[in-house]
């Protein structure tokens, strides 16, 4: 039989039952029908249910493009924040070689900006780009987001006087709305070539549009299979009425049920770093999609082993009010066997011809059990290896199953109001034009 992703809640137990998972998901088969009626909150942004099949069209294209850019640079730079990145970081980290520049078939580069305001990091990768050929993919819905378009204006200016006005602009990829926007007048100032973020797509949706395909095509890997991940999760669950086969629908109920519990900490862990951008794009999804009006879940993470050996401890000791969800990796796709030492002075002779990955599930098994006693409960996702069909199940069943929780939960899961907070008073403190009464205001209590 194929293998799959599967998920397992057995170490949920002692904390909720079966029958009330199974309860809680069957009752929730009336948030699926209201996504799929469009009867919802948020029922303006629901294009990325069937995305799976309405970007299709647009594969063609953006191979393309990302053949172009391939052919006229050896790096891209992509310049976004939020849902506007992390999906595309996830997937090409998952897939990449650990060391990506020093890897054996050196890929086409990929380096992210735009989604930081520090000046080192900037001027750093304005040295690394002093000694490449490279373009520019940007990617802002909005196309007024501060944070990619500083980035924009100051990567853009260092191109155009490195390559000159024309042949920049052949290597400037433009993704955002239709017609508003900063970014779509300058792409259109300009002649960028473009790509459009549906309306009806908010940006922590959108990793299977052009927001993410792009980048991940340019990084050379396979979007078709991707898509095709997400159209067979899609199958799966999205008018799956029958809920114990149905994961998003069992995920939703088991994590709402466990905060009623109390747990309303989630941890994301994994048990390869290649996975780390994986749980940043959930996070953000989660994060963005249910914190509001003084409800969910915060939405953490943990990289292990490596953070066994610092969060580890508060994990197993600490308040309990958290719960794990691990994503397990079953196969690597690389083989390494730890070898024989003669004199055996580390003491390691007795894993002397295993493969790391039997004592890295060995690690992942023996944390299960001790968090479990620590009384953490813990929701496992596995999937058999990290390949384009599998992250698409993943993503799918992560963006139905988030949708579905925010209806639980009873928030909209499709808008962001509080981000807004930070943004004008940070408007205020930079003098922008309109901020004036603001500033004013603002300035009295620093
Ligand atoms: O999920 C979201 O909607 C946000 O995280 C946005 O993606 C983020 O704020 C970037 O917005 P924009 O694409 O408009 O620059």
């Amino acid at each position: 039989m194929k293998e799959k992703l599967s998920l397992n809640l057995k170490h949920t137990a002692g904390f909720v039952s079966m029958e009330e998972i199974l309860a809680l998901a069957h009752q929730s088969v009336r948030h699926l029908d209201a996504l799929n009626s469009g009867s919802g909150a948020g029922s303006d942004f629901l294009g990325w249910l069937s995305l799976p099949d309405d970007i299709a069209p647009q594969l063609d294209r953006i191979e393309k493009t990302a053949k172009h850019l391939r052919s006229v640079s050896g790096t891209t730079v992509v310049i976004g924040i939020g849902g506007s990145y992390l999906g595309s970081r996830a997937v090409i980290e998952a897939l990449s070689h650990s060391f990506r520049q020093q890897g054996k078939d050196k890929q086409h580069d990929i380096i992210f900006a735009g989604q930081n305001i520090c000046e080192d990091y900037l001027a750093d990768l304005l040295d690394v780009l002093d000694g490449r050929e490279y373009s520019i993919v940007v990617i802002s819905k909005s196309g007024t987001t501060t944070e990619p378009a500083i980035a924009f204006r100051i990567i853009r200016d260092h191109l155009e006087k490195k390559a000159g006005k024309a042949r920049a602009a052949d290597r400037i990829i433009a993704i955002t709305d239709e017609k508003k926007g900063a970014l779509r007048t300058m792409a259109e100032t300009n002649g960028y070539e473009t790509f459009v973020i549906p309306d009806n797509i908010g940006g922590r949706y959108s990793v299977l549009s052009p927001v993410g395909l792009l980048p991940i095509a340019l990084a050379g890997f396979n979007i078709r299979a991707l898509v095709n991940g997400a159209k067979t999760m899609e199958l799966l669950t999205r008018n799956n009425r029958n809920a114990d086969t149905n994961p998003a629908l069992l995920y939703a109920a088991a994590r709402n049920l466990l905060l009623k519990e109390g747990k309303n900490i989630e941890i994301m862990v994994n048990f390869t770093p290649k996975l780390h951008y994986m749980t940043e794009w959930w996070k953000q999804l989660y994060g963005e999609s249910e914190g509001k009006e003084g409800k969910g879940i915060y939405p953490s993470s943990a990289d292990l082993t490596t953070d066994l050996h610092s969060l580890g401890q508060y994990i197993q000791e600490g308040q309990r009010n958290l719960f794990e969800t691990i994503i397990s990796v079953r196969n690597p796709s690389r083989k390494l066997e730890i070898p024989t030492a003669k004199d055996d002075s580390d003491q390691l002779n007795y894993l002397a011809g295993k493969r790391l990955s039997e004592v890295n599930y060995n690690a992942e098994l023996g944390t299960t059990l001790a968090h479990s006693d620590g009384k953490v409960p813990i929701i496992t996702f596995s999937i058999p290896e990290l390949n384009e069909q599998y992250l698409g199940e993943m993503i799918y069943l992560f963006e139905l199953a988030c949708a579905v929780s925010g209806y639980i939960l009873d928030v909209n899961p499709f808008d962001q109001p509080g981000v807004e907070a930070y943004k004008t008073n940070m408007f205020a403190l930079l003098n922008k034009p309109g901020y004036e009464e603001a500033a004013k205001k603002i300035r009295t209590r620093i």
